[in-house]
């Protein structure tokens, strides 16, 4: 893919459904009792490996176009797959799905793609062995063979990366648990597997304590059919607001983007960069806040920055993007504490320095994150890594590159977002 230099991002668009609550919206809905329809669900392949898998496991669903219909077959109520279950890339189908069939009195296998294979399945398995179930693997990491249980017990677990793949995974096993199992961050993540775990009728509470969120859910939980709209993704969202607040005279509008506190920390740390952001037409479904996003272009703020600690884990997905916001940045950033990135879709702090180095970035790597300064980017030959977030983070840079920039296998943006680069073409003035 060839990304020419731009001058600026504007105009108006809609995004994807957000990646997370789309995969949320259709386990959940496949274990509740009765029809649930899902609109603008998520078209990118990380979702499609979630309803596949789902309907290996028995469960009904009809796509036309982004609506989704999910034929709930309750709890208990998924058949035993008699293949494999392929979760692709997706870390979030595999550790979520991991959760519902912990739990469950027959045997299944799930399995992904090279890079998927290579990431760490320990913190779900150990916690998910510690509740009874019955899970294989080779040396932590997938294919998990998971084992039939007659059920599982339930605990009280504290989180002990910052993760809301594992919180999800223990909260969708505690369905399945004799009692009430609790989960305890000390970091803030994402929360929609709560709030759409109680839009869906559960037994479900929360609590801070001393700075932990703790939540709890009851095994006796039943789960009743919900009609939802999925937000646009706000972490597709970043890659917009990032371009346009770099490029002079940009303005853009994307309208519904989901605003979840969990999820909008990027918006307030554009707002402290100095971006013009407007945030109008506040509404919320299933629990679930969205709004328009306005986006101006102006002379950014001095740094240097540093963003670290719990910044990071909400924003976790937009600091390949934020590394690009970097680069135009007086005084530079630093991004710190986020060990993480080396475990995602590819090690992200490796595929930000590398490529930011080809573009004749000034950068500087770290075990936990990087730091970035002030540069005039040169178009240059960079690679995805197969990674959706690295495609599109550096789209974004080649639009701010002298000449032109190419992406090697940029076509893996299509796991979180398909028509990304016609979209981005669509409100690029050059
Ligand atoms: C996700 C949680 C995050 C995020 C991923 C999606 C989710 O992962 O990076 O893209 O939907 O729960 P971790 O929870 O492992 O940090």
């Amino acid at each position: 893919m060839l990304i020419k230099s731009a001058n600026s991002i504007s105009g108006s668009i809609s995004l994807p459904g957000d990646k997370s609550i789309s995969h949320r919206a259709a386990m959940i809905g496949a274990i509740a009792k009765g029809t649930s329809t899902i609109e603008n669900f998520s078209d990118g392949k990380d979702c499609a490996s979630t309803i596949r898998c789902l309907r290996q496991l028995g469960v009904a669903i009809e796509q036309t176009g982004t609506t989704v219909v999910v034929h709930g077959v309750g709890k208990k109520g998924f058949r035993e797959p008699s293949e494999p279950l392929d979760c692709g890339n997706s870390g979030t189908t595999m550790r979520l799905l991991a959760g519902l069939l912990a739990g469950q009195s027959f045997c299944s296998v799930l399995t992904g793609d090279e890079s998927l294979q290579k990431r760490p399945m320990n913190r779900i398995i150990e916690p998910l062995r510690e509740m009874g179930a019955n899970i294989a693997s080779e040396d932590g990491r997938a294919p998990l063979r998971i084992g039939a249980v007659d059920g599982l017990k339930a605990v009280d677990h504290k989180t002990p990366v910052a993760s809301a793949q594992v919180k999800s995974c223990i909260l969708l096993a505690g369905l399945l648990a004799d009692g009430q199992t609790v989960v305890r961050e000390s970091v803030t993540t994402r929360d929609h597997t709560e709030r759409m775990l109680r839009g869906f009728g559960a037994d479900i509470r929360y609590a801070e304590l001393k700075g932990e969120n703790a939540i709890t859910i009851s095994g006796t939980s039943t789960l009743t059919a919900q009609n939802a709209r999925v937000p646009a993704d706000i972490s597709a969202a970043a890659f917009f607001l990032v371009g346009a607040s770099c490029l002079p005279g940009s303005d853009l509008f994307i309208s519904d983007v989901g605003i979840n506190p969990t999820r909008d920390a990027i918006l307030q740390r554009l707002k402290r960069f100095a971006v013009d952001i407007d945030i109008t037409n506040d509404r919320r479904l299933l629990d679930e806040p969205y709004a328009d996003v306005r986006v101006k272009a102006r002379k950014l703020a001095k740094g240097p920055f540093l963003i670290g600690g719990a910044d990071v884990a909400a924003m976790i997905d937009e600091i390949p993007i934020l590394a690009i916001l970097g680069t135009q940045i007086e005084g530079g950033l630093e991004i710190r504490d986020a060990h993480e990135l080396r475990v995602k879709e590819t090690d992200r702090i490796s595929a930000v320095v590398q490529n930011l180095r080809r573009l004749k970035a000034n950068v500087g790597e770290f075990d936990d994150g990087f730091r970035v300064g002030r540069s005039q980017l040169s178009g240059a030959e960079v690679d995805s890594f197969g990674d959706h977030r690295i495609a599109m983070a550096f789209a974004i840079a080649g639009l701010l590159a002298q000449g032109e920039t190419s992406i090697i296998n940029a076509e893996c943006a299509d796991i979180s977002f398909p028509r990304f680069f016609e979209t981005l073409e669509s409100v690029v003035q050059r």
